[in-house]
């Protein structure tokens, strides 16, 4: 009878033994990024036990788990011939003889004590404690007696539980210290190489898996240049005019901006304002000055409805004006290949219409449908000008990349329509990308819902970029800034004007937040994005002070002195 009991404890000791050896105490996945590319041979170790530990491979991919580390989930210290199991809900016990009392103690990852049990003198067999509802996260289980006293940790995720660690000892070495508190969270990771930023990363489970997490060389993590900083993600572009590139802006250009876009010098207008009359001196300074600062320069912009000479659709018929498009088009790409890599080749051709087929602009109540803008090239040519521009871009510099550029992507319904054609231009091999202008606004507007930036979210924003870039496009945000108003007020009502020279702190705050808001979720998009450009360099100099009522805005990176503002240290700071 005897030998019967004792074998029937063993097999219940090794079918708990068992059980528990199958299910991981810590599975810790994911792959270490520099922004742009995996980052191989970086060291990746649970801060609070060093025995997890794993170099990333060639794909920048690591494992911490029972591999790496601890090896099974019953943990038996032999010295105390002591037994703790955890099945499901429940905790076992095998106290050995001898030790009168127990006392176990569940904590939480800071130290509070959440219940006490005692296992009491008369105990038979295995004694078990049903455990309370917890909610995920780390806790710690600490069972003392007269004799002995350790430390165990309770992994609790949404769908299972899980007892690890081998502990002896007081809870400084699982990270409690004395008086019974924790300054950091659950547990961290750490990641180290030579000539990258030591990184540690809070983790809240031990059960995570496809950790994504940035590890930036020294070199990035420290750059004090804009473009620098963000190297490793996208170019960072800058519009400039015909002073800018050249006055005392041009230093802070070259400093923290890799690409350019001529603000308005290389509209149509300005490369060919009567017929065959062709302008590239400006341009052509301009876009050697941002090479010679090793700069990309983005194109903008060859078929747009403003900023065309009226001689453009003077008498002509669709095939008159396709052939000026065709011609102005092959001039100037030919002038500037090889020095433009991309260009917007048609800009704002879709608006909204309200029941009188009159462009709602911002007030999105009267909306019907979306559609084409109804600008001399649609009235001339339909649709068809849209196409016949990528074929003459296309063809006039077969290396360059050809986009689509315009504003409130953010909006469901204009975007579906810029779907529909884009698609088409896909499908023929005439277009590469889209341009996301972002003209913003320091928050969305909230007093009328039916106004487009109302729309202006992050959220929308990430939707818009996911979108296009799943139609296989490149996508650049070509115009961002942050003008300091909402949309809320009419521009003309002066008493509403910020007319203080310089920005107020809390202005200043509010505009930073919103920066990052949105950076941060370029970067975390930088497999879609290859540019973002400022729609300018700094607040002395904004389209929004003249548009569209001479209201002053402040809406830049750099303000009116030319130093960074606080938004600029928002978005380096990551
Ligand atoms: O060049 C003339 C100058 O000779 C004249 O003395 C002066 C008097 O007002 O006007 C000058 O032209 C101005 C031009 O900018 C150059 O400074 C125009 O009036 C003015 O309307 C024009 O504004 C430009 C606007 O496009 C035109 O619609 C802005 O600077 C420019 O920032 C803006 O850029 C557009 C993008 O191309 C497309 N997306 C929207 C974005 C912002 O509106």
């Amino acid at each position: 009878m005897e030998m019967i009991r004792i074998f029937s404890t063993l097999i219940l000791f090794y079918t708990f033994f068992c059980a528990a050896a199958q299910a991981p105490d810590i599975s810790i996945t994911g792959i270490i990024t520099d922004g742009r590319n995996p980052v191989e041979n970086a060291i990746v170790t649970l801060v609070k036990d060093s025995r997890f530990a794993d170099t990333t491979d060639s794909k920048g991919a690591f494992t911490l788990s029972n591999k790496t580390g601890i090896s099974n989930n019953t943990v038996r210290n032999s010295k105390e011939n002591n037994l703790i199991f955890l099945r499901g809900n429940r905790l076992y016990f095998s106290v050995p003889d001898g030790i009168s009392t127990s006392d176990v103690m569940l904590h939480t990852a800071k130290g509070r004590c959440i219940q006490k049990y005692s296992l009491g003198k008369n105990r038979s067999g295995s004694p078990s404690i049903e455990l309370p509802k917890l909610s995920t996260g780390l806790y710690f289980i600490s069972i003392s007696s007269d004799r002995t006293s350790i430390i165990r940790k309770l992994i609790v995720t949404a769908t299972k539980k899980y007892l690890c660690g081998n502990s002896t000892g007081n809870f400084t070495s699982t990270g409690i210290n004395q008086s019974g508190q924790t300054s950091t969270g659950v547990d961290q990771i750490k990641i180290t190489k030579e000539n990258f930023l030591t990184k540690q990363v809070d983790i809240s489970s031990y059960k995570i898996e496809d950790l994504s997490i940035l590890f930036e060389p020294e070199s990035i993590a420290n750059a004090t240049s804009l473009h620098k900083r963000y190297s490793n993600f996208f170019h960072i572009g800058a519009a400039v005019d015909g002073n800018s590139y050249k006055d005392a802006h041009a230093s802070i250009w070259k400093t923290h901006f890799n690409s350019m876009v001529c603000e308005n010098e290389m509209k149509w207008t300005a490369l060919q304002p009567s017929s065959g009359n062709f302008q590239f001196s400006q341009a052509n300074a301009m876009v050697n000055a941002a090479r010679s600062s090793g700069m990309l320069v983005r194109g903008h912009v060859l078929c747009w409805f403003d900023q065309t000479p009226d001689w453009v659709f003077q008498g002509a018929s669709k095939e008159v004006l396709f052939g000026r498009l065709r011609n102005h088009i092959s001039k100037v790409m030919s002038e500037f290949k090889g020095k433009v890599y991309a260009w917007d080749v048609v800009n704002e051709a879709v608006i909204g219409y309200n029941d009188n087929d009159q462009d709602v602009g911002e007030d999105l109540g009267s909306l019907k449908r979306w559609g084409y803008r109804n600008s001399k090239w649609y009235q001339i040519a339909g649709e068809d000008h849209i196409f016949e521009a990528f074929k003459a871009a296309r063809a006039a510099d077969p290396n360059a990349k050809l986009f689509y550029n315009d504003f409130w992507n953010y909006l469901d319904g204009k975007r579906e329509f810029i779907i529909s054609f884009v698609k088409k231009l896909k499908e023929q091999n005439l277009i590469d990308g889209v341009g996301l202008q972002c003209h913003l606004n320091i928050s969305a507007a909230q007093e009328k819902k039916n106004n487009q930036s109302a729309y202006q979210t992050v959220d929308n924003l990430e939707k818009e970029i996911r979108e296009y870039a799943a139609l296989g496009l490149d996508v650049h945000i070509t115009e961002l800034d942050i003008s300091i108003y909402t949309r809320d007020y009419v521009s003309d009502d002066k008493s509403k004007w910020y007319t203080s020279p310089d920005l107020n702190e809390a202005y200043q705050d509010k505009l930073a937040k919103r920066y990052k808001e949105f950076f941060d979720m370029f970067r975390r998009n930088a497999d879609k994005i290859q540019n973002v450009t400022l729609w300018g360099i700094s607040d002395d100099n904004t389209w929004l002070s003249e548009f569209p009522s001479g209201r002053p805005d402040h809406p830049l990176l750099f303000d009116k002195h030319l130093k960074p503002k606080k938004a600029f240290d928002a978005i380096m700071d990551f």
